[in-house]
Formats: structure tokens, C-alpha cells, sequence
């Protein structure tokens, strides 16, 4: 079996940081390509129309704000994880149901391996693994690797 693409699940927890180290150096290993996703638990259900302003006084709509301070968090989450530049690496956010969202994924884009962390944000210290991990562990289609967080 070739690992020639990788899934990363993120919820930019500590856990999935390390989840997205330990996908580098397998990506380094076998040469593969590795896709970061984020999947957001509640879909903004917002309607196009709804208008902010910003303290400077620029108006644009509520999505579009939201849109952007999405694309930011993933952005500073991607510049902490510092992932070697030679990696090719891509990232997306999609809204939906999270496992089964991932699962969908997994199935377009035939990722041949899963990287998730054990536990995110609500690291639940007497689980063994979140419900997220869990999900993906039991349903996948290919291999997955759970990592856990240092502490
Ligand atoms: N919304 C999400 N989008 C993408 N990946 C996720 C998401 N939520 C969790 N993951 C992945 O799953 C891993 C484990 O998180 P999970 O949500 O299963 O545990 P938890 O947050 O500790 O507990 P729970 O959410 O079940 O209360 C994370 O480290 C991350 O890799
Ligand atoms: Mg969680």
C-alpha cells in the first residue's frame, strides 16, 4: 500500500498539533502530500444580509466576516505547526457534522491515511479518545493513526 495522501483533522488543539507534527514526518517518510482539514460544528446558518460595521467604519456582511476569521484562525494555527516547506500541504474548512464530514472527505479525495489527534478541545482526561477520534478509528476506510498529546 502506498501513503501518497494524508488527512489531518484539526481543531487546533494542542492534540491536533501534534497530530499535524507526527503527519509531517510521515509525509517526509513516504513522499506524501497531506490535506488539513477543519470541520466547523455548528454551520453558520447566517443570511447573506446581515451587515456588520467595523470600529473603523468599513461595512461588510456577517459571513463574510466570519468566512475570513476562520480562514485567520487556520492560518495562524498552519504558522505555529511550522511543517517543513518542502511538504506539499493543502488546507480547507467545511461545516457539518464533524466525523461524518471527515468520513465524506475521506471518500472524494481516497486518502490512503488519517492523522488525528486523541483528544481536542474538550480533552475529556477520562475518555480514551474523544468522540471525534473515535468515530473516525471505528469508520474509516483507511488506517488511522491517533496521537497523543504530550501531558
Ligand atoms: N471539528 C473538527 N474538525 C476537524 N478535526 C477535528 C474536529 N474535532 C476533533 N478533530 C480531531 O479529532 C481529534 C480528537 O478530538 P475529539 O473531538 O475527538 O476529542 P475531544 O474534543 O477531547 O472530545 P469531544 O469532542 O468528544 O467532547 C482532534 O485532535 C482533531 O485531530
Ligand atoms: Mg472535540
Amino acid at each position: 500500500m502506498a501513503i501518497e495522501k494524508i488527512l489531518v483533522p484539526v481543531d487546533y488543539s494542542v492534540g491536533s498539533q501534534a497530530a499535524l507534527a507526527a503527519a509531517a514526518m510521515f509525509a517526509e517518510t513516504f513522499g506524501a502530500s497531506v490535506d488539513v482539514v477543519h470541520v466547523w460544528d455548528r454551520p453558520p446558518y447566517v443570511p447573506d444580509t446581515v451587515m456588520v460595521t467595523s470600529p473603523a467604519g468599513e461595512r461588510r456582511s456577517l459571513i463574510e466576516l466570519i468566512r475570513a476569521n476562520a480562514e485567520q484562525e487556520m492560518l495562524e494555527f498552519l504558522r505555529v505547526a511550522k511543517v517543513p516547506g518542502n511538504i506539499t500541504l493543502t488546507h480547507r474548512l467545511l461545516s457539518g457534522e464533524p466525523a461524518s464530514t471527515l468520513l465524506g472527505e475521506l471518500e472524494r479525495h481516497q486518502h490512503d491515511l488519517v492523522v488525528v489527534g486523541t483528544h481536542g478541545r474538550a480533552g475529556l482526561a477520562h475518555v480514551l479518545l474523544g468522540s471525534v477520534a473515535e468515530k473516525l478509528v471505528r469508520l474509516s476506510p483507511v488506517p488511522v493513526v491517533t496521537v497523543r498529546c504530550p501531558g
